[in-house]
């Protein structure tokens, strides 16, 4: 297996703060392969992990971080506050409780996981909480997942820090150009969950969603031009948009594969290209229909 040894491009966020571009997504990743995947991916070149308290894994990430002997300092790690802990002093609580877990003192990126419309007062009370952590200096970085432009204005209009990052969904089919437009205007960084579009075939919440990027022609003939795997493509794509992105695989070829991207690069006309196969339907579900009615889950300590 190989290991990334060029240097990996950063992204730098509106604190000053360096994100790097790529990094080892978790979601569904099982707890019992967890740590060996976690393990795989720093020795494949990983320095970003990204897990969050709902994918009930963040004690094996520790786990596989710790297995792995990376000195913590080299490391990047952002996790995600969920619905259920909402409101300042239960997120302070779950802040904990993510650290313990992790077996980490602070955490790189600290996101919201939603927004959550219905309570929209104690997702302000949450993001309230995570300025508390980046004075006190234990985040280096606070900001959001799968917020739209009106709620990223209406958070902002509520609290003095700026997110440094959404986390949305982000493939070649689901390209979202107005919200990465906004998040441009904004100084807020596009971090991109599912970059591969893996969410279309694993959890289609639209019956109509074109099933895998990977398989277009479009991608395929790139991938054929430029002597990579589609998934290297379309992750270099996210890379020439100065989008994170955070492919999650449990296969270590693939782990492997899919950081050894810093050897090429996409022209202007290909990045175009996959921007045209954006069909404006997402893989995942409706931010907006996200409430702690629906979504019940709770966070073990
Ligand atoms: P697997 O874990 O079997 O490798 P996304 O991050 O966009 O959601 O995509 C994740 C999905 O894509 C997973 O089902 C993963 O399956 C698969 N995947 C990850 N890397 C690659 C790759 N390099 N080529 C093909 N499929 C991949």
């Amino acid at each position: 297996m190989s290991t990334v040894t060029q240097p990996q491009p950063t992204i730098p966020l509106n604190n000053g703060v360096h994100l790097l571009a790529i990094g080892f997504g978790l979601c569904h990743t099982p707890p019992n392969a967890t740590v060996e995947a976690v393990e795989t991916a720093i020795r494949s070149g990983y320095r970003l992990v990204d897990t969050a308290a709902a994918y009930l894994n963040e004690r094996q990430v520790g786990e596989g971080i710790a297995g792995s002997g990376i000195d913590r300092a080299e490391l990047f790690l952002q996790t995600k506050l969920w619905i259920s802990d909402y409101g300042r002093d239960q997120a302070l609580r779950a802040f904990d409780v993510s650290t313990r877990k992790l077996g980490l003192s602070y955490v790189d990126l600290y996101l919201l996981h939603q927004p959550v419309p219905t309570h929209f007062d104690d997702t302000v009370a949450a993001y309230q909480a995570l300025e508390e952590l980046l004075a006190d200096g234990r985040v280096r970085a606070i900001g959001v997942c799968n917020f739209d432009e009106q709620q990223l204005a209406d958070l902002i209009a509520h609290t003095d820090v700026v997110p440094a990052v959404n986390q949305v969904e982000l493939h070649p089919f689901y390209v979202q150009p107005r919200l990465r437009d906004a998040h441009a205007r904004l100084g807020i960084t596009s971090q991109a969950w599912s970059p591969l579009g893996g969410v279309n075939r694993y959890r289609p919440a639209d019956p109509n969603a074109v099933r895998n990027p990977l398989a277009h022609p479009v991608v395929v003939g790139l991938a054929e031009r430029y002597g990579k795997t589609p998934a290297q493509v379309v992750l270099r794509w996210h890379v020439e948009h100065g989008t994170s992105a955070i492919p999650k695989s449990t296969r270590p070829e693939r782990i492997a594969e899919n950081i050894d991207i810093f050897d090429f690069a996409l022209s202007a006309d290909d990045v175009g290209a996959i921007d045209h196969l954006d069909t404006g339907v997402r893989g995942g579900p409706d931010p907006n229909a996200i409430d702690p009615e629906r979504y019940p889950l709770t966070i073990p300590d």
